[in-house]
């Protein structure tokens, strides 16, 4: 079996589903269950033996040390971690704690129990640590992308944790010789996707006919992958990648942020309609000019509301993402149309979902990262 942290976050939990879509080997999920982590992702494996959940901390060495011993597994996948740069900017302390300290402690009870292992089970052991392209830092527009020994220059609290965690997997290689492997990949969207990131906070608060919050210019680009696509990259590391080695993950699909909020907005268009009259319309720009038949169609872009930048906003992101296509064969297989059209289609398809997810944790959050920000 496997072991999974932080498997019922986003990128987690869709790990998991996708594992199971694939193998039959168990899962054993480690999750803290933070703001983020959501079993309710899972709830499809509920009665499914393949699959055991343990609620706990990753920096809980003797938990992770009882795992170890009772479940014996031949890999772990650690995708726990805090995860939203704004949340690291307003409060940095959890970020340590999980990202660095729970790390490190992760890594000390697997060393232990690695060091124990014999013959094949100790030479196939596997280490995949899950992290991100922002580690790297910032690009200028006609900068090379990232490539897997571009130098480290995180710039936000979130990005240096994932940098600080980075270098703990690799010094564990380099010094214990553990069997590691560590995957650095582009933003993600898809389904499950936690309503506080840029995609599906602009879906939902479209549908709900709220502003949608585009950071500074709007000009920030990003490269995005769809979710199952970075799942599949990881269970291809995970099989065929070189010990030690560093994967840059991404979907070569560089977009400026308002050119996904169009997009979103597009979709949502053709998908639902904004009705004349009701509340969303009423938001927009609808509500100035009562509408007549000759009226354009209401949109869900008059939604669009510029707020103050984020503080130390990376510009450009992008990846380089050869490496992994020479080495282990992975390419995605969504483009950015088809999978932007499957995550705005789940989100219209999932309501329930998001309604749960918007537990009181989730409102206080958005009232003190838009509060004070202004238009
Ligand atoms: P997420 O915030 O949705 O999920 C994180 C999960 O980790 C949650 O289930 C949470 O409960 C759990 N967790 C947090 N602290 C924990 C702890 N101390 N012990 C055990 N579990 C804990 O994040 P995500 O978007 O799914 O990202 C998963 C991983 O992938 C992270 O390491 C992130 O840095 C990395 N990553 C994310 C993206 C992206 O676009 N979302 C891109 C590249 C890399
Ligand atoms: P986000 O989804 O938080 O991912 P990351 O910061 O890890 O890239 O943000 C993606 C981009 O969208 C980023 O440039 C910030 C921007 N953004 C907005 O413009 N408005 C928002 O409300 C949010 C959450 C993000």
């Amino acid at each position: 079996m496997i072991l999974v942290t932080g498997g019922a976050g986003f990128i987690g939990s869709n790990f998991v589903l996708d594992w199971f879509a694939h193998h039959d080997e168990a899962v054993i999920g480690l999750d803290k269950l933070t703001y983020a982590g959501n079993l309710e992702n899972l709830a499809s494996l509920k009665d499914d033996p393949r699959h055991i959940f343990v609620h706990g901390d990753i920096g809980d060495v003797e938990l992770v040390t009882r795992l170890l011993a009772q479940y014996r597994p031949r890999a772990i996948v650690n995708f726990a971690a805090e995860s939203h740069v704004d949340r690291s900017i307003h409060g940095p302390e959890d970020f340590i704690q999980t990202n660095i300290v729970g790390t490190f402690h992760l890594l000390e009870a697997v060393r232990t129990y690695w060091s124990g292992l014999t013959g094949e089970e100790k030479t196939g052991f596997r280490f995949l640590h899950v992290s991100t392209d922002e580690v790297y830092g910032s690009l200028a527009k006609g900068d090379p992308a990232f490539s897997e020994t571009h130098r480290y220059e995180p710039n936000s609290p979130y990005s240096a944790s994932k940098a600080a965690s980075d270098h703990l997997v690799r010094a564990y290689h380099h010094t214990y010789g553990l069997p590691v492997l560590t995957t650095n990949c582009s933003n993600n969207y898809g389904p499950y996707h936690f309503p506080e990131k840029l995609i599906p906070l602009m879906i939902v608060n479209a549908l709900a006919g709220k502003p949608l919050p585009v950071y500074g210019d709007g000009q920030q680009i990003r490269d995005w992958l769809y979710v199952r696509d970075h799942c599949a990259a990881i269970r291809c590391v995970l099989a065929k990648g070189r010990l030690g080695e560093v994967y840059n993950i991404g979907g070569w699909n560089e977009k400026a942020n308002i050119e996904i909020v169009h997009t979103v907005c597009a979709l949502l268009d053709e998908l639902r309609p904004l009705k004349p009259g009701s509340r969303e319309w009423e938001a927009g720009s609808g509500k100035d000019t009562p509408p007549t038949p000759h009226s354009p169609l209401p949109t869900y872009r008059s939604l669009i509301t510029f707020v103050a930048d984020r503080p130390g906003h990376d510009r450009r992101y992008a990846i380089d993402a050869r490496k992994i296509e020479r080495e282990l064969g992975w390419k995605p297989a969504e483009t950015f149309e088809t999978g932007i059209r499957k995550t705005v289609q789940w989100y219209l398809d999932n309501q329930g979902w998001v309604s749960n997810v918007q537990s009181g944790s989730y409102r206080q959050w958005v009232e003190k990262n838009y509060a004070g920000r202004g238009e």
